[in-house]
């Protein structure tokens, strides 16, 4: 008798039993993109040794597929996608993946190099990695790597690539910063993190329509919560994680439109800004764009030193919360975040401010804010689930006469990239009091008195719970808790309301002697994605104030 487990009996999948169908959540639960470890599998995988390369660099990339050859593309990602090689019939090798391949990296062998020529413009390149086999669908695989502009010319304005935040996220081979299989029971996030493997799926490509993680609807009060881009991203077997960092969501959308524009400038990413002591040397104007969550402390200190000295910061970004380290010259990434307390090994030793903890709570105790005017224990969800899942989606206009506000168009109370959907799905905030209907920064959490905020909207650590028949919060209130512990040492109920509550802002303030502009939310891309008139003309005004 056949079984619906033998690979010949295909056609028919399994009934949905009582047992299939409490494994049906999940698009909730933990599932991450990885190896099948099986010959029979199609399949393709690579990584590069290292995100950014300068002309007449190699760059070694290291595949594993079951093909007996493989092709690869390389084409610029920018305004037009424009291909610059092809290389075909290159020898498949399956190379064997560790179970804690996340964790260690692949310890792949270099499979093909390629030297980046002057003639490649600078910029962001894609890897297309094609594998095909008779009787297989053809299987591919993306990459992403920057082509350094040359040193002798900087351009006024540097994007910094979020990639801590992605490699926090990466989920291929098992584990993230939030999932897992790592621990003695196989199912807990991982506070190290290699970046020596590949992406996982939707980090660098993704297909037009893939839902962006902040809804472009509002809940339905009478029905079930939804999270659209969990769904879509089970169904198409995609990264869980495919709609919270990574180029393909976030910084892609930035360069594309800012190329688009006409602007000049060059990518780098944190990576860079961690190696390289004097990276912001001569450029006028750092942006940093998307969710934005993971930061070293060499990393603030250079960005602080480039403001300080003149420098002007543009932060169109999300959920500044975490201090990492990174080892292994920045191979591995280091974040115990909930755990630090307990694990993290700089505990109680004489560099305890190192901690991988948030930035605004012991023993860090380094205020975000002093940074980028926010942060991200003052904000966080909106627009995800049943978090402010029925708010307006922009921000609400406080100081309509600002700079920034120049021929916006918009004005006291009005809303701002409602339409596109810009407020989410993390936001960083700031503590402030109303006088006289302008808000004001209180200074509690570090904010400097002559920040002017310019746009407020609400957030919240706690997803609203509506009691509906059969349904599963994705956020619930693990968030609230971990705030309440550390800020208050308990997870009472006092302490659990007063974490429960955050804002997201636009905020601008004279930093030394430059300026810092940070509009504190992960989604401001989707306005410059979707065409949003004003969120593009406040953009134009911040970098044509901050790159002249
Ligand atoms: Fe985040």
């Amino acid at each position: 008798m056949k079984t619906v487990n033998d690979p010949e009996h295909e056609g028919a999948g399994p009934a949905i039993t009582p047992r299939t169908r409490a494994r049906a959540r999940h698009i909730l639960d933990h599932y991450y993109i990885g190896p099948a470890r099986d010959d029979r599998v199609l399949e393709i995988w690579g990584y590069t040794d290292r995100y950014t390369y300068r002309p007449g660099d190699t760059v070694d990339l290291r595949v594993s597929t079951t093909a007996p050859n493989w092709s690869l593309e390389v084409g610029r990602d920018g305004v037009n996608y424009a291909p610059v090689m092809h290389v075909a019939d290159l020898p498949g090798l399956h190379q064997d993946t560790p179970e804690h391949c996340s964790v260690y990296g692949c310890d792949w062998e270099v499979s093909h190099s390629f030297t980046i020529p002057d003639d490649w413009t600078a910029g962001a390149y894609l890897i297309t990695l094609r594998a095909e086999r008779q009787g297989d669908a053809v299987e591919e695989h993306h990459l992403i790597f920057v082509r350094r502009a040359a040193q002798a010319e900087p351009a006024a304005m540097v994007l910094v690539c979020a990639t801590g935040t992605w490699l926090a996220y990466n989920c291929w081979g098992g584990s993230s910063a939030y999932e897992g299989i790592t621990g003695p029971e196989r199912n807990a996030f991982s506070p190290i993190l290699s970046n020596q493997r590949p992406w996982t799926r939707g980090f660098c490509k993704l297909p037009a329509g893939a839902p962006r993680a902040l809804t472009e609807k509002p809940t339905d009060p009478e029905g079930m919560v939804r999270y659209a881009y969990m769904e879509w991203a089970y169904a198409y077997g995609y990264s869980k994680k495919y709609a919270s960092a990574g180029w393909a969501s976030y910084e892609r959308h930035f360069a594309r439109w800012a190329e688009a524009e006409g602007y000049e400038f060059e990518i780098v990413t944190q990576h860079d800004l961690e190696l390289e002591p004097d990276l912001l040397t001569g450029h006028r104007c750092a942006v940093f764009v998307g969710h934005d969550e993971y930061w070293t402390a060499t990393m603030r200190d250079r960005v602080e030193r480039f403001t300080e000295g003149g420098g002007r910061v543009a932060r169109f970004a999300g959920n500044f919360l975490w201090q990492t380290r990174l080892e292994d010259q920045a191979q591995t990434q280091i974040c115990y975040k909930y755990t630090a307390k307990d694990a993290d090994p700089f505990m109680g030793s004489d560099e305890k401010h190192l901690v991988t903890g948030a930035w605004d709570a012991p023993p860090v105790n380094r205020p975000g804010a002093q940074t980028f005017g926010v942060n991200g224990l003052k904000g966080i969800y909106a627009g995800l689930g049943n978090c402010v899942g029925q708010g307006s989606g922009g921000f609400t206009v406080y100081r309509p006469d600002h700079w920034a506000m120049k021929g916006v168009r918009l004005g006291y109370g009005d809303q701002l990239g409602a339409e596109s959907k810009v407020f989410g799905y993390e936001v960083d905030g700031v503590d402030f009091c109303f006088d006289d209907g302008l808000p004001f920064p209180t200074g509690k959490d570090g904010t400097d008195k002559s920040v002017e905020i310019i746009a407020l909207g609400m957030a919240t650590n706690v997803e609203a719970d509506f009691s509906h028949w059969g349904e599963t919060l994705y956020i619930g209130s693990a968030d609230a808790e971990f705030k309440a512990l550390i800020l208050f040492g308990e997870r009472k109920e006092e302490a659990l309301d007063k974490s429960s509550r955050g804002n997201g802002a636009i905020v601008s303030w004279k930093s030394g002697d430059g300026e810092v502009f940070c509009a504190g939310t992960c989604e401001w891309v989707a306005g410059l994605a979707r065409r949003d008139t004003q969120v593009e003309t406040i953009t134009r005004n911040v970098l044509n104030r901050f790159c002249r």
